[in-house]
């Protein structure tokens, strides 16, 4: 039995490198007698590599070998990696994937498609890079109704907002860091607007609720409006600013998902996940909270997840695992400004005095923070928790103030 790699970027290579490294120990594993990598799918040339004879630009010789049963996904991007998938799917081949745009946007889909033809269709490394976070949500936690599931989802607005928590750096430098690093995708902007977090927890909540969750319905904000004046104000009231994707079950058949960055206080188990590590709390009804930790993004992490689901592949040769979800419905996540949330908010104002006795009249009960060199017109405070959109309409009536930075507080 053969496999082929479509995509020799970072985690594609790494892959290739891992799947070689450990391949006796690997085909022990599968309870296969022969598992060999035959295709590497790149446009571009790699004349020194060592294993420069397996690459192909022809996607054709790929979906019309009979002896590769599996194939890895890691172009990334929706097309043509949606169209490739298909097609090897309804050609008989099982497909592992590491590609959270194609199963955010495609899941429901592709693992229709995997049904109808009798094959697999993993991505255990779409979320949460090396962790195991989505074999144990859909096999070690099946015994539980899945009420809530927060979490650091992505490494490299972790790793900036740790830099700008801990050494002062500036955004853009820490950027170009996580960059040099290979945590980054391709277009950060993805990553430092949230969109790489949305994916991820649409994929986990469409796992853990049911239904599919697509990006568009999921209310997101990334971390590039986070200033260090924040990190400062949350520092001294006992916090850190993390983002944080987070679902959860509501009691109308409806669910909540938002990305935002938020304030995690010090006692959290989510405060203290630093760098490039992710970490994902799941609220089961039976074991109660349960948090996955480990390394979020890399070469080797990310290709570790993707090999398993390979060696998954290879031992239900013929066999569907059952696994998935249905498909979506109208509505089904709800507003993000009928939720309860607390808010911390960063503001000027002319008079400071009159400014917060505005604020302790409208808001009742605020705590207000203070920071080291706090300019003179600048002042915070964190309200109690309330339905956003009152929280907001309160906020727009003060006509003293004017918030630079709103930041919902975590109750996780
Ligand atoms: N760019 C992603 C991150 C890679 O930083 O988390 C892993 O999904």
């Amino acid at each position: 039995m053969y496999i082929a790699v479509m995509g020799y970027g970072t985690v594609g290579s790494g892959v290739v490198e891992v799947f070689l490294k450990n391949h006796d120990s690997i085909i022990k594993k599968c309870g296969q007698s022969q598992l060999d990598l035959k295709y590497i799918l790149d446009l571009r040339d790699f004349p020194n590599d060592p294993n420069k004879d397996k690459f192909t630009k022809d996607f054709n010789d790929i979906l019309n070998d009979d002896e590769v049963k599996i194939v890895v996904e890691t172009m990334g991007g929706l097309h043509p990696a949606f169209e490739f998938v298909s097609s090897l799917l309804k050609a008989g081949k099982s497909v592992v994937t590491s590609n959270k745009e194609l199963v955010a946007a495609k899941g429901y889909e592709l693992l229709s498609i995997a049904d109808e033809n009798n094959v697999n269709f993993l991505f255990e490394a779409s979320v949460g890079g090396g962790i195991p976070i989505i074999r144990p949500i859909s096999q070690c936690l099946a015994a539980n109704e899945i009420d809530e599931i927060a979490g650091i989802l992505n490494g490299t607005t972790n790793f900036i907002l740790t830099m700008m928590i801990e050494k002062n750096m500036s955004f853009d430098d820490a950027l170009k860091l996580a960059q040099e690093n290979g945590y980054a995708e391709k277009d950060p902007t993805a990553d430092i607007e949230g969109h790489d977090a949305c994916r991820k927890i649409c994929i986990l909540a469409s796992l853990c609720f049911g239904k599919h969750v697509y990006p568009e319905s999921v209310h997101t904000e990334g971390i590039t409006k986070v200033t260090l004046s924040d990190v400062a104000y949350v520092n001294n009231l006992g916090g850190v600013i993390k983002l944080i994707g987070r679902a959860k079950r509501l009691g109308n058949g409806k669910i909540s998902a938002v990305v935002s960055p938020c304030v995690v206080m010090a006692s959290s188990q989510l405060a203290n996940v630093s760098d490039v590590f992710n970490a994902i709390l799941v609220r089961g009804d039976a074991i109660g909270d349960v948090v996955f930790y480990g390394r979020g993004a890399g070469k080797l992490p990310t290709a570790s997840a993707v090999v398993a689901d390979v060696i998954d592949c290879a031992k239900h040769t013929n066999r569907k695992k059952i696994f998935g979800w249905g498909p979506s419905e109208d509505d089904y996540v709800v507003d993000y400004r009928e939720l309860d949330t607390a808010l911390f908010v960063r503001a000027t104002a002319d008079d400071i005095e009159k400014a917060k006795k505005a604020v302790k009249k409208v808001f009742g009960t605020v705590k207000f923070v203070s920071r080291d060199n706090q300019p003179e017109n600048e002042f915070a405070f964190v309200t109690d928790n309330e339905k956003e959109k009152e929280l907001i309409a309160k906020l727009d009536s003060i006509s003293e103030i004017k918030p630079c930075s709103v930041i919902r507080v975590s109750d996780y």
